[in-house]
């Protein structure tokens, strides 16, 4: 079960298992769609076997102590980009498990290192906080940023590259 580019055509089926996943974190297709349009090279499609979609990543440059705010368009990369955001992985619940989010972790990180990154960035949710934490993300805590729309467990961590 490979990741791969994600394409517009993926888009509505990545949408369908966000909605599934993300019950409290709506984002409207377009939301998707404009991150894929803003930077293609950071956003994969995990596709099973029988061609259908089993998880999906999003990710982009972004600004050292900013969160793109849940549901709203990124309209184009911020000028001052300074780190790597990971806006999202998720797997289908039947997919997880067996390495993919760890895999896709590791390919947005060659990504990031290859276009000149050296720190990547995420808010936790769903109490993910472990699985980034065995990832090498740990807590910013020197910061102030608006996680408000995220929910009460929303971290803001960061991985050196
Ligand atoms: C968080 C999430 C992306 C993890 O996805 P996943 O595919 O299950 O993750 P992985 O399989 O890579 O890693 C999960 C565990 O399986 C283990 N694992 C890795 N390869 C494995 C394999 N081949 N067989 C069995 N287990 C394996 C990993 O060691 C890991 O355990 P650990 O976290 O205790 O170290 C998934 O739970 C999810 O989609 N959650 C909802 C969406 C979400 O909240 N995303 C995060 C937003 S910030």
């Amino acid at each position: 079960m490979p990741w791969r580019p994600m394409t517009a055509a993926d888009l509505s089926h990545a949408f369908t298992l966000a909605c599934a996943i993300h019950v409290d974190f709506f984002e409207a297709l377009d939301v998707m769609a404009d991150k894929l349009a803003a930077y293609p090279a950071g956003c994969l499609t995990l596709e099973t076997a029988d061609g259908s979609i089993g998880g999906y990543a999003v990710s982009h440059p972004y600004a050292r102590g900013r969160v793109p705010k849940l549901n709203h368009l990124l309209g184009g990369l911020p000028a001052d980009a300074d780190i790597y955001y990971i806006h999202d992985i998720a797997i289908d619940a039947a997919a997880r498990g067996q390495g993919h989010a760890e895999a896709a972790v590791n390919l947005l990180a060659a990504q990031a290192r290859s276009a000149g990154f050296r720190e990547m960035r995420l808010l936790s949710v769903n109490n993910s906080g472990a699985f980034w934490r065995r990832r090498g993300f740990s807590p910013v805590l020197d910061e102030q940023v608006d996680v408000s729309s995220y929910g009460s467990d929303a971290t803001y961590m960061r991985r050196f590259l």
